[in-house]
């Protein structure tokens, strides 16, 4: 008999229980989600998770008027420095969140819904490691909202981080990769302009999510994810 670990794409065995996780407070379904499941034309869904003060995000939107960004932050001093940057910019395609992004993405995101996840400089978590993003059972479930083809970056100054994150995610994960360093002049998110002003290395991972990936999660949808009627 087959056991359901075998048609998996991975090789994770611990899985993540999204049910466990409650609804973040004041939550709401942007419309960006609601639009992106009623029709696949529109523009592609990019999400961003630890957003910080938003520099990444308000410049992204900017420069990608196609493609509509949500992007989270729990940091409540951070998100509200984010958040007034954003509502002076008027970008119709930004949405900041204030949440936590495993909350926030097990409520609102529909599988295999969105094209790019940018996770830039996460916290170390050098003293807990299963906290680090892909040691975490919550990465399955984040792969089964990517499209087909989709993408996730990563990036870090911390070379430890990087070499454990390329080792998941080809040996756990089983993900096409690619691996290169920041250009000295990348100027992102604050925190890859203070490493790479202090001549530090900064690397970046981009990991691809190839056809037919199946996860335990690829149809599994919170009852709030509903289409608009027409
Ligand atoms: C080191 S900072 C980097 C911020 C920004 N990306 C940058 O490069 O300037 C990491 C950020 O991730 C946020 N963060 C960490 N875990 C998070 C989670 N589970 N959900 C939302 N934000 C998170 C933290 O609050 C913090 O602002």
């Amino acid at each position: 008999m087959t056991s359901p670990m075998n048609i998996l794409s991975h090789r994770k065995q611990r899985a993540f229980r999204p049910e466990k996780l409650s609804v973040p407070r004041n939550f709401y379904v942007p419309d960006a989600i609601k639009v992106s499941a009623a029709d696949k034309n529109k523009r592609s869904l990019i999400l961003e998770i630890g957003a910080g003060k938003g520099k990444h995000a308000l410049s992204f939107a900017d420069q990608n008027p196609n493609q509509h960004l949500i992007a989270i932050e729990r940091t409540r001093n951070k998100f509200e420095a984010f958040k007034k940057l954003a509502m002076q910019q008027k970008l119709n395609n930004l949405t900041p969140i204030h949440a936590d992004a495993l909350a926030w993405i097990v409520h609102a995101v529909a599988p295999n819904s969105v094209a790019k996840i940018y996770i830039l400089y996460p916290n170390p978590e050098q003293h807990n490691p299963n906290q680090q993003w892909l040691n975490m059972p919550f990465f399955e479930f984040l792969l089964s909202r990517l499209q087909e083809g989709g993408e996730i970056i990563l990036a870090t100054n911390i070379e430890a981080y990087m070499n454990n994150a390329e080792q998941e995610a080809k040996e756990t994960w089983c993900l096409p990769i690619s691996r290169h360093l920041v250009p000295m002049h990348s100027q992102r998110t604050h925190f890859e302009i203070k490493y790479l002003a202090r001549q530090e290395v900064c690397w970046q991972i981009n990991m691809y999510k190839p056809e037919g990936y199946r996860t335990r999660f690829d149809t599994w949808q919170m009852e709030e994810i509903k289409e608009p009627s027409k």
